[in-house]
């Protein structure tokens, strides 16, 4: 156990307690806190949980935390692999410091440069002052750029390896899962992948690391919405990685957020997810999403969902889009296939949440959806001439049956609604794939 500051800060304040159990007690957690955890032979946890964060990227909520995963292999050569936020960094230099002591880090590899892995790069430096930075060309450009960072940076090419003494490490180039220099890096001995972002997930880990130590239950839904709002945009560079690891036989990988996944089941779980999601590949199921000022393009969804329900939908999920965070209606949006989404006109315009939907939507590129839209307008409806446009622009099948209400629900409209919902049911029940740019009439 390292002595440091917060530990003696912590052991006085104890000590004038003067309660014998409870110093213990608090002496205790302080020690397994930072116990070297081993996921294998010389593989070392030394990543951080994030509980106090409120939004990732200052944009995406964290009701469940989010982890920074950072490793140690202690070999002939020690590396490094990836940092945490540098929130973090005092805890981080600590779990460094319960592995190696006083021991120097010989290589420091960067998979990933976005600042809740590369935040601690720069402090760490001045620890470890004969580092070297292992990372692609586009690292060493980010790495000048973000820390001024120029010397004792090794540039490595596509499937270049580096030898630490039993372990060789190679390096695959990943661009654009998340950033252009993210990099993955595979160790043949122990078949184990450092993935940087792919098959992460939000999540912290509460008391473990590995899927045998948690209930991995627990992030299914929050790898979805890690991947929808995070990666989501990123199907096709996704797929060129998951083409270049097939056939390595992996038996670990480990992410840079989230558990690490060593079981056969999960780890396939995993890889299939990620493949499903970036083929935009989903389950059979129906989100409505919609916004409404008072409350009746709010009737109408309500009208659409139960006619769907009547006629054989499942898995049907309602949003309001003003209460709905956007990055939980992205999680169930590439997770099932039928889309419907309603809004009232707003200044001639979209009501703002839709449109702000509407647009997280394009930036993902987001396909292979059964699609049907609703609006509203008192006097000229700007949100269907809008909805049209958008409909047109992506890659949906488009169910015809569209409902437009003017002011209020009238019989009319409740028909046409119904109508939808129906015809809705009935698409996802066909088991017929997706027909991009189709317009579908029943
Ligand atoms: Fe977790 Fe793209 O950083």
């Amino acid at each position: 156990m390292q002595i440091t500051a917060k530990t003696l800060n912590r052991r006085n304040r104890v000590k004038s307690e003067g309660n014998e159990d409870v110093k213990l007690l608090n002496c205790k957690l302080y020690t397994v806190m930072y116990k070297p955890f081993e996921i294998k032979e010389n593989l070392f946890y030394v990543g951080v949980n994030d509980r106090t964060k409120h939004l990732f990227e200052n944009l995406w909520p964290l009701p469940k935390g989010v982890s920074y995963n950072s490793y140690i292999i202690n070999d002939e050569k020690i590396a490094l692999i990836d940092t945490v936020d540098i929130c973090y960094a005092d805890v981080f230099f600590n779990k460094i410091r319960s592995v190696l002591g006083d021991k120097q880090i010989d290589y420091l590899i960067v998979n990933h440069m976005e600042p809740d892995h590369s935040g601690s790069v720069e402090l760490l430096k001045t620890r470890y002052p004969q580092i070297k930075i292992v990372g692609n060309s586009r690292t060493a450009e980010m790495l000048k750029g973000y820390y001024g960072i120029t010397d004792n940076v090794v540039v490595i090419e596509d499937k270049e390896e580096l030898n630490l003494g039993k372990n060789n490490l190679q390096f695959y180039l990943t661009p654009m899962v998340h950033w252009p220099e993210t990099m993955m890096t595979y160790v043949k001995e122990s078949k184990t992948l450092f993935s940087a972002d792919a098959f992460g997930t939000f999540g912290t880990l509460d008391g473990g690391v590995t899927d045998i130590q948690l209930n991995p239950e627990r992030y299914w839904d929050e790898m979805i919405r890690y991947y929808s709002n995070i990666v989501g945009k990123f199907g096709s560079p996704v797929q060129a990685a998951l083409k270049k690891l097939s056939g390595m036989g992996i038996e670990t990988i480990c992410s840079t957020h989230g558990p690490v996944w060593t079981q056969p089941d999960t780890l396939g779980k995993v890889v299939s997810l990620y493949d499903r999601l970036s083929r935009y590949e989903s389950e059979n199921g129906l989100v409505i999403a919609y916004g409404s000022m008072y409350g009746n393009t709010e009737q109408l969804a309500e009208i659409i969902a139960a006619a769907a329900a009547e006629n054989g939908a499942r898995n049907i999920i309602m949003h309001n889009v003003s209460k709905s965070h956007e990055s939980e209606v992205l999680r169930d949006i590439f997770k099932y296939r039928g889309l419907i989404i309603g809004s009232p006109t707003y200044n001639n315009k979209l009501y703002p949440a839709v449109e702000s939907l509407l647009s997280a939507l394009q930036n993902r590129n987001v396909k292979n959806k059964f699609f049907s839209f609703f609006s509203g307008h008192t006097w000229a409806d700007g949100a269907k001439r809008e909805l049209k446009a958008f409909a047109e622009g992506m890659e949906f099948e488009t169910i015809c049956e569209s409902v437009e209400m003017k002011q209020s629900l009238n019989r009319n409209v409740m028909e046409n609604a119904y109508a939808l919902g129906k015809a809705m049911a009935e698409r996802l029940h066909s088991g017929d794939a997706v027909i991009p740019h189709k317009t579908t009439c029943h």
